[in-house]
């Protein structure tokens, strides 16, 4: 019979014990500032109902599903996002909690995507959320956690940048613009994809799906393609609908300014988001040098909760992934060098010794030390070499000389420096 080789599925990764290290690297970050700002973690199944998603996130992500029907003929999805599994969660359990609920979660997710850089078909996404507050206060709070989560990793404002619109800004701004109530999902599409498309693609959209006539539509490039807040002062800053919304986004900077992160946030038209959920206050935050994807999106969606058959409640939050974050603190070379470590290595001269080896590390370990000791006869120089290997600080060497006078060498690695230790005090 011919060997089988099995390859890994695309779009998958393995984590071998650096690529893992890093990973916990980037947890480790996400955990601290969650509990910095008083959240708590929390997980659900990565196998949810079909159902969930549907409708609720957008074509975009359900045309990503990884789904199938279990044996149980249910239909079933592995989950592309967390958000509709927090407010599934919550909607059953909310009514007991204290309001504002400050939860976190860092779930594997599984989306079909096409493979490209920053995409795979599974990361691990960090998830901050505030339900229950329908204050901009819970906004602030959302990004600015986002921010600091990537400055605890070591990234600055030269290095990222949120942007930030406004849905209900941007629904002022096209209603007054012209466009028709039923159209402005349509609009939001198309500005959505803006960036990407070519400018007269994005024209003839407009027309042909938004309703604009030629001029309309030019002008809202245009308004678009500077996407700053003045340009919106300028143009419809008069009008009231639009006035409220402002007046809700100066709040907001200035609250990011107060809190010391004004240089990381910037106001930006062009920031739809993906996902259909959003009603408010959506952000995405990207490189300076735009060279990767976006790192981490988000916003208010105060309608999901009802969406998913529960109560309706406000909830704001973000998404941040692994992949691009990995990528980007590897291009700013602010991802550790990996370097296993252990406290000791025993080294064995004569075989005879072994239980006292094994005694020693057992008490050792017993005691939080971290230990190893050849696993079978070797070498004095193969043992040394394995230390070094383990990343020992420091080896315990069990001479017969020292052994028959009860002591044994204990040499620290990186001075070289040497001293007797007693064996009653090692074992
Ligand atoms: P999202 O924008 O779809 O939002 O994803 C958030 C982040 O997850 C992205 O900016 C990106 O870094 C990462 N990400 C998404 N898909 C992939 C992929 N296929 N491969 C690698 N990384 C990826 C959401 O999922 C919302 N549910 C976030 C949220 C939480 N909104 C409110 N609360």
């Amino acid at each position: 019979m011919s060997k089988q080789t099995f390859a890994r599925l695309p779009g998958f990764r393995d984590f071998l014990p650096d690529q893992l290290a890093f990973r916990e690297h980037i947890f480790g970050a996400w955990r601290a500032v969650s509990a910095r700002y008083g959240f708590q973690e929390y997980d659900g199944p990565p196998l949810e109902p079909l159902d969930l998603y549907v409708e609720k996130s957008g074509e975009e992500i359900v045309g990503q599903l990884y789904h199938f029907q279990d044996k149980g003929d249910r239909d079933v999805t592995l989950r592309p996002e967390m958000t509709p599994s927090l407010a599934r969660i919550l909607g059953a359990h909310h009514r007991s909690m204290a309001k504002p609920i400050r939860w976190f979660s860092v779930p594997q997710l599984f989306r079909y995507e096409r493979q490209q850089r920053g995409r795979l078909r599974e990361h691990y996404q960090w998830n901050v959320d505030v339900i229950g507050e329908e204050g901009i206060g819970a906004d602030v709070e959302v990004v600015a956690v986002a921010l600091d989560g990537l400055r605890e990793l070591g990234l600055g404002h030269d290095d990222v940048l949120a942007r930030v619109s406004d849905r209900r800004l941007l629904t002022a701004v096209l209603l007054a613009i012209g466009v028709e109530e039923e159209k402005l999902p349509g609009a939001f599409s198309i500005i959505d994809k803006v960036e990407r498309a070519p400018a007269d693609h994005s024209l003839s959209r407009l027309q042909a799906e938004a309703g604009l006539d030629e001029a309309s539509a030019a002008s809202t490039l245009d308004l678009l393609s500077q996407g700053g807040l003045d340009g919106v002062k300028g143009r419809f800053g008069d009008r009231d609908e639009v006035a409220t919304e402002l007046e809700h986004i100066d709040e907001y900077f200035d609250s990011l300014e107060a809190l010391g992160l004004g240089a990381f946030v910037e106001f930006d038209l062009r920031i739809v988001r993906g996902l259909d959920y959003y009603t408010g206050i959506v952000f995405e935050i990207f490189d300076r040098e735009r060279k990767f994807r976006a790192v981490s999106g988000g916003g208010r969606y105060d309608r999901l909760l009802e969406l998913v058959g529960g109560d309706p409640v406000p909830a704001v939050g973000f998404g941040m992934g692994d992949v691009v974050l990995g990528e980007l603190l590897r291009d700013r070379e602010l991802a550790p060098a990996h370097a296993p470590q252990i406290d000791y290595f025993i080294v064995i001269i004569g075989e005879e010794h072994r239980a006292l080896a094994l005694t020693i590390a057992h008490s050792q370990r017993d005691r939080g030390a971290a230990v190893q000791y050849p696993l079978r006869e070797q070498s004095v120089r193969k043992q040394f070499v394995a230390a070094g290997n383990a990343g020992a600080r420091k080896v315990i060497v069990l001479g017969p000389d020292e052994v028959a006078r009860g002591h044994a060498v204990v040499r620290d690695m990186a001075s070289g420096e040497e001293r007797e230790a007693p064996l009653d005090e090692l074992r």
